[in-house]
């Protein structure tokens, strides 16, 4: 058994959890709009074409944000083909993912979307094969009243209202040697500041996203954070980071340990942007938007595209099956993100329906959880207030890829206005279970909920057929003792354990 300890002060604070940080994400590829979202003649389906089962599922999973059209998909997408009548909409190659796009989902379409599910909207502009322009366009046509070209073409395709979106992200990854119109970091710093500028002539007041790398292993990573913000500094609210997970091999015990990698990288990122905040001597701070992450299996067979003559609409692709250990390491990763509320203040989990998502669905019929929806949804509904500082000390475990680390990683939230707090862990051991020590500064709390995700078999998963294999189960290994409450937890496995005091000053 391994024992670990949680030391948790009322007034030590880190930020306040950010509502972004529980974001999603959906990109124009495989099922994730088409027979995800969106599957007119499915039996849940609206008057819109909206799957409600799904619907139900996303406000479940309390997603805040969702990024919106991609992905490597934005960087060849035409946004003008997506709107109007459905009968005069063209179909276009999807260069990204090898497929055909039939545009009978677009931007308006998925605004209503994003009403019915109660999200905010984050709009990708094109700035691969595009720029300034289309951007400019774009935003006149989402976000203008009235009385111009696109804001009118808008109400004439029957919103009157505009869209008002505020987050954007001007492109996606485009480091990428794989993106359609990659370019160099001084090429891009370049046409990102430019189609800000211009965007915030429109709307000074919008929040505006430039593309960091798109990972921490690109042979660019910090040289392009570096050199983009150097250039667009003044004129960008936010630097991108996106980070996928897998488990190497048999290697376990390094896979459940990810959130060492998130760690590091958003320590990283922070420091380099201020960095150039420090030369710049500016009193503004870059926050970042990790707006791609999770578990992916990127070389795995679902995640081969189309090739060739074939241009299917709508195939399965990235359709990623998930287990138990991918549900903690999801766990992990949100407990990271937490951690850095001071400086990641939006997030999207990539992605949302069908590919590498939380919700899996059939045509014509069921719509499920998969194992990673479950640390996810009670995170979000269970973070408030504010992140309290502070770390389990404890065990260790020895990792291949990080050495040797904590064996057990938390975070914990708090809420005056409540008297409410939640402590979020993982038991990142393969093997042994662990005992763990929380003590809220030294004095007595009610445990109100404790729930674990476990299973023996940590490659357990849920499928059509058996939806709830692995889900949360009331933990009843909790006890009050002088030096706290002890909860005891299994090896690879998630818990949220949510508890009150009278012992706080509820403010002004
Ligand atoms: O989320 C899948 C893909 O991963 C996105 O299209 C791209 O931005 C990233 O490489």
């Amino acid at each position: 058994m391994n024992r670990a300890t949680l030391t948790l002060d009322l007034q030590r604070r880190l930020a306040p959890v950010q509502r972004r940080m529980f974001g999603s994400f959906v990109e124009h590829l495989g099922r994730c709009v088409y027979g995800g979202i969106y599957e007119p003649g499915h039996p849940t389906a609206d008057a819109d074409g909206f799957r409600a089962d799904v619907l139900a599922l996303v406000r479940e999973l309390g997603v805040t944000t969702v990024r919106y059209p991609g992905g490597n998909f934005v960087s060849s997408y035409r946004w003008e083909d997506g709107i109007g009548p459905r009968d005069t909409r063209p179909a276009r190659l999807d260069l990204a993912w090898h497929s055909l796009e039939t545009n009978e989902f677009g931007l308006d379409e998925f605004m209503r979307w994003a009403g019915k599910a109660g999200i905010e909207p984050i709009m990708a502009v094109n700035l691969g094969t595009r720029g300034v322009e289309s951007a400019l366009d774009l935003l006149e046509y989402a976000n203008h009243r009235a009385g111009s070209h696109f804001a009118d073409l808008r109400r004439s395709n029957g919103t009157e209202d505009p869209h008002g979106i505020r987050m954007w992200c001007l492109g996606n990854e485009m480091d990428g040697p794989w993106q359609v119109g990659g370019r160099s970091a001084a090429d891009y710093g370049r046409i990102a500041t430019q189609t800000a500028q211009a965007m915030r002539r429109f709307d000074p007041s919008l929040e505006l996203v430039a593309c960091g790398s798109s990972n921490s292993a690109m042979p660019t990573f910090g040289a392009w954070e570096r050199d983009v913000l150097t250039e667009a500094y003044d004129h960008v609210d936010y630097i991108s980071l996106h980070a996928y997970y897998h488990q190497a091999g048999d290697d376990l015990a390094s896979f459940l340990a990810s959130a060492e990698d998130m760690d590091r990288y958003i320590d990283s990122v922070t420091a380099i942007a201020d960095s150039v905040g420090a030369i710049r001597r500016s009193t503004k701070k870059i926050m970042i938007a990790f707006d791609e992450w999770n578990v992916w299996y990127q070389r795995a067979e679902p995640s081969v595209p189309p090739a060739g003559e074939h241009w299917p609409t709508a195939p399965r692709l990235l359709e990623d099956r998930y287990n138990l250990a991918d549900a903690v390491v999801v766990g992990g990763l949100l407990i990271s993100l937490l951690r850095h509320s001071d400086r990641v203040t939006a997030a999207c989990q990539a992605q949302l329906v069908n590919v590498i998502a939380p919700i899996m669905t059939e045509p014509g019929g069921p719509a499920w959880r998969q194992t990673i929806f479950h640390p996810f949804a009670l995170t979000a509904r269970h973070a408030g207030g504010v992140v309290l500082d502070g770390r389990p000390r404890g065990a260790t475990a020895t990792t291949d890829r990080f050495g040797v680390v904590e064996a057990v990683d938390a975070v914990a939230t708090w809420d005056d206005q409540t008297g409410t707090g939640a402590v979020f862990l993982v038991n990142r051991s393969a093997t042994e279970p662990a005992e763990v020590v929380i003590d809220v500064a030294g004095g007595p709390v009610d445990v109100t909920e404790c729930l674990t995700l476990s299973d023996p078999d940590p490659y357990a998963y849920n499928a059509a057929d058996a939806p709830d294999r692995v889900c949360p189960q009331p933990n009843d290994r909790v006890e009050h003792h002088t030096d706290g409450v002890v909860v005891t937890v299994p090896p690879v496995s998630w818990t949220v354990l949510r508890w009150m005091t009278e012992r706080h000053e509820v403010p002004a």
